[in-house]
């Protein structure tokens, strides 16, 4: 089983963001807001780079936890129970980690949103569209992206509270393992946007409504 979460860990450590600037003669990590992320990618090689690298960073968040969540029921024989729900928030939290923390990057990696939403939307389509929505809306108003990804996080984790009941039967439920997954990732989201927060608090974060790009 270790080998099965190295390499979902694998998977996530694809830096696509980080590829697509080197294809392009650019490294990412020195342009625009320095991250490998789609948002970066779409605001300094172009909006077509930009799609394609969310759309990866995003399947290599879907497909993995997709293939857990059909595979891991013959591995555990149970589809309900503790060992099998332990494996897929690992195998979630493997992939995740894997691109905010990307071995071959220097364990330097994207802020997660992409990726993150992949897992979302694999694992609890209700929790993923509920966030999505949130993220539209404060996209819509302010056009910045950060933070409509910090408003989603947050959302993503009332959502995981509201909806996954915590005891069955008067037992902790095996579904108390997503609460505290959605908790830590969204808490993780949050954290990797910290120089995002700075720039929020005193109004240079840049908005794909404005010109000018920071
Ligand atoms: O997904 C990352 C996004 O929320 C912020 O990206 O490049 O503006 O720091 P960036």
């Amino acid at each position: 089983m270790i080998a099965w979460i190295v390499f979902y860990y694998l998977i996530g450590a694809i830096p696509f963001g980080y590829l697509a600037g080197r294809i392009r003669g650019i490294d990412l990590r020195q342009q625009g807001s320095r991250n490998i992320g789609a948002t970066n990618a779409w605001r300094v090689l172009g909006w077509k780079w930009g799609l394609s690298v969310f759309i990866l960073d995003f399947l290599k968040g879907f497909i993995p936890v997709f293939g857990a969540l059909n595979w891991l029921p013959f591995l555990t024989g149970d589809a309900g129970g503790w060992d099998f729900n332990v494996l897929v928030v690992l195998s979630c939290f493997a992939v995740i980690l894997g691109h905010t923390y990307t071995c071959f990057l220097g364990f330097r990696g994207g802020k997660g949103v992409a990726t993150t939403a992949g897992v979302l939307f694999a694992l609890n389509p209700v929790v993923a569209c509920v966030a999505l929505a949130s993220w539209l809306v404060v996209m819509g108003i302010s056009g910045i992206v950060s933070l409509a990804s910090l408003v989603a996080a947050v959302v993503m984790i009332a959502a995981g509270w509201w909806i996954y009941p915590l005891c069955q039967d008067g037992d902790v439920s095996p579904q108390i393992l997503y609460v505290a997954f959605f908790t830590v990732v969204g808490a993780l989201v949050i954290l990797k946007h910290r120089s995002n927060i700075a720039r929020l608090l005193n109004g240079t974060e840049h908005s794909f409504y404005s010109k000018k790009s920071k």
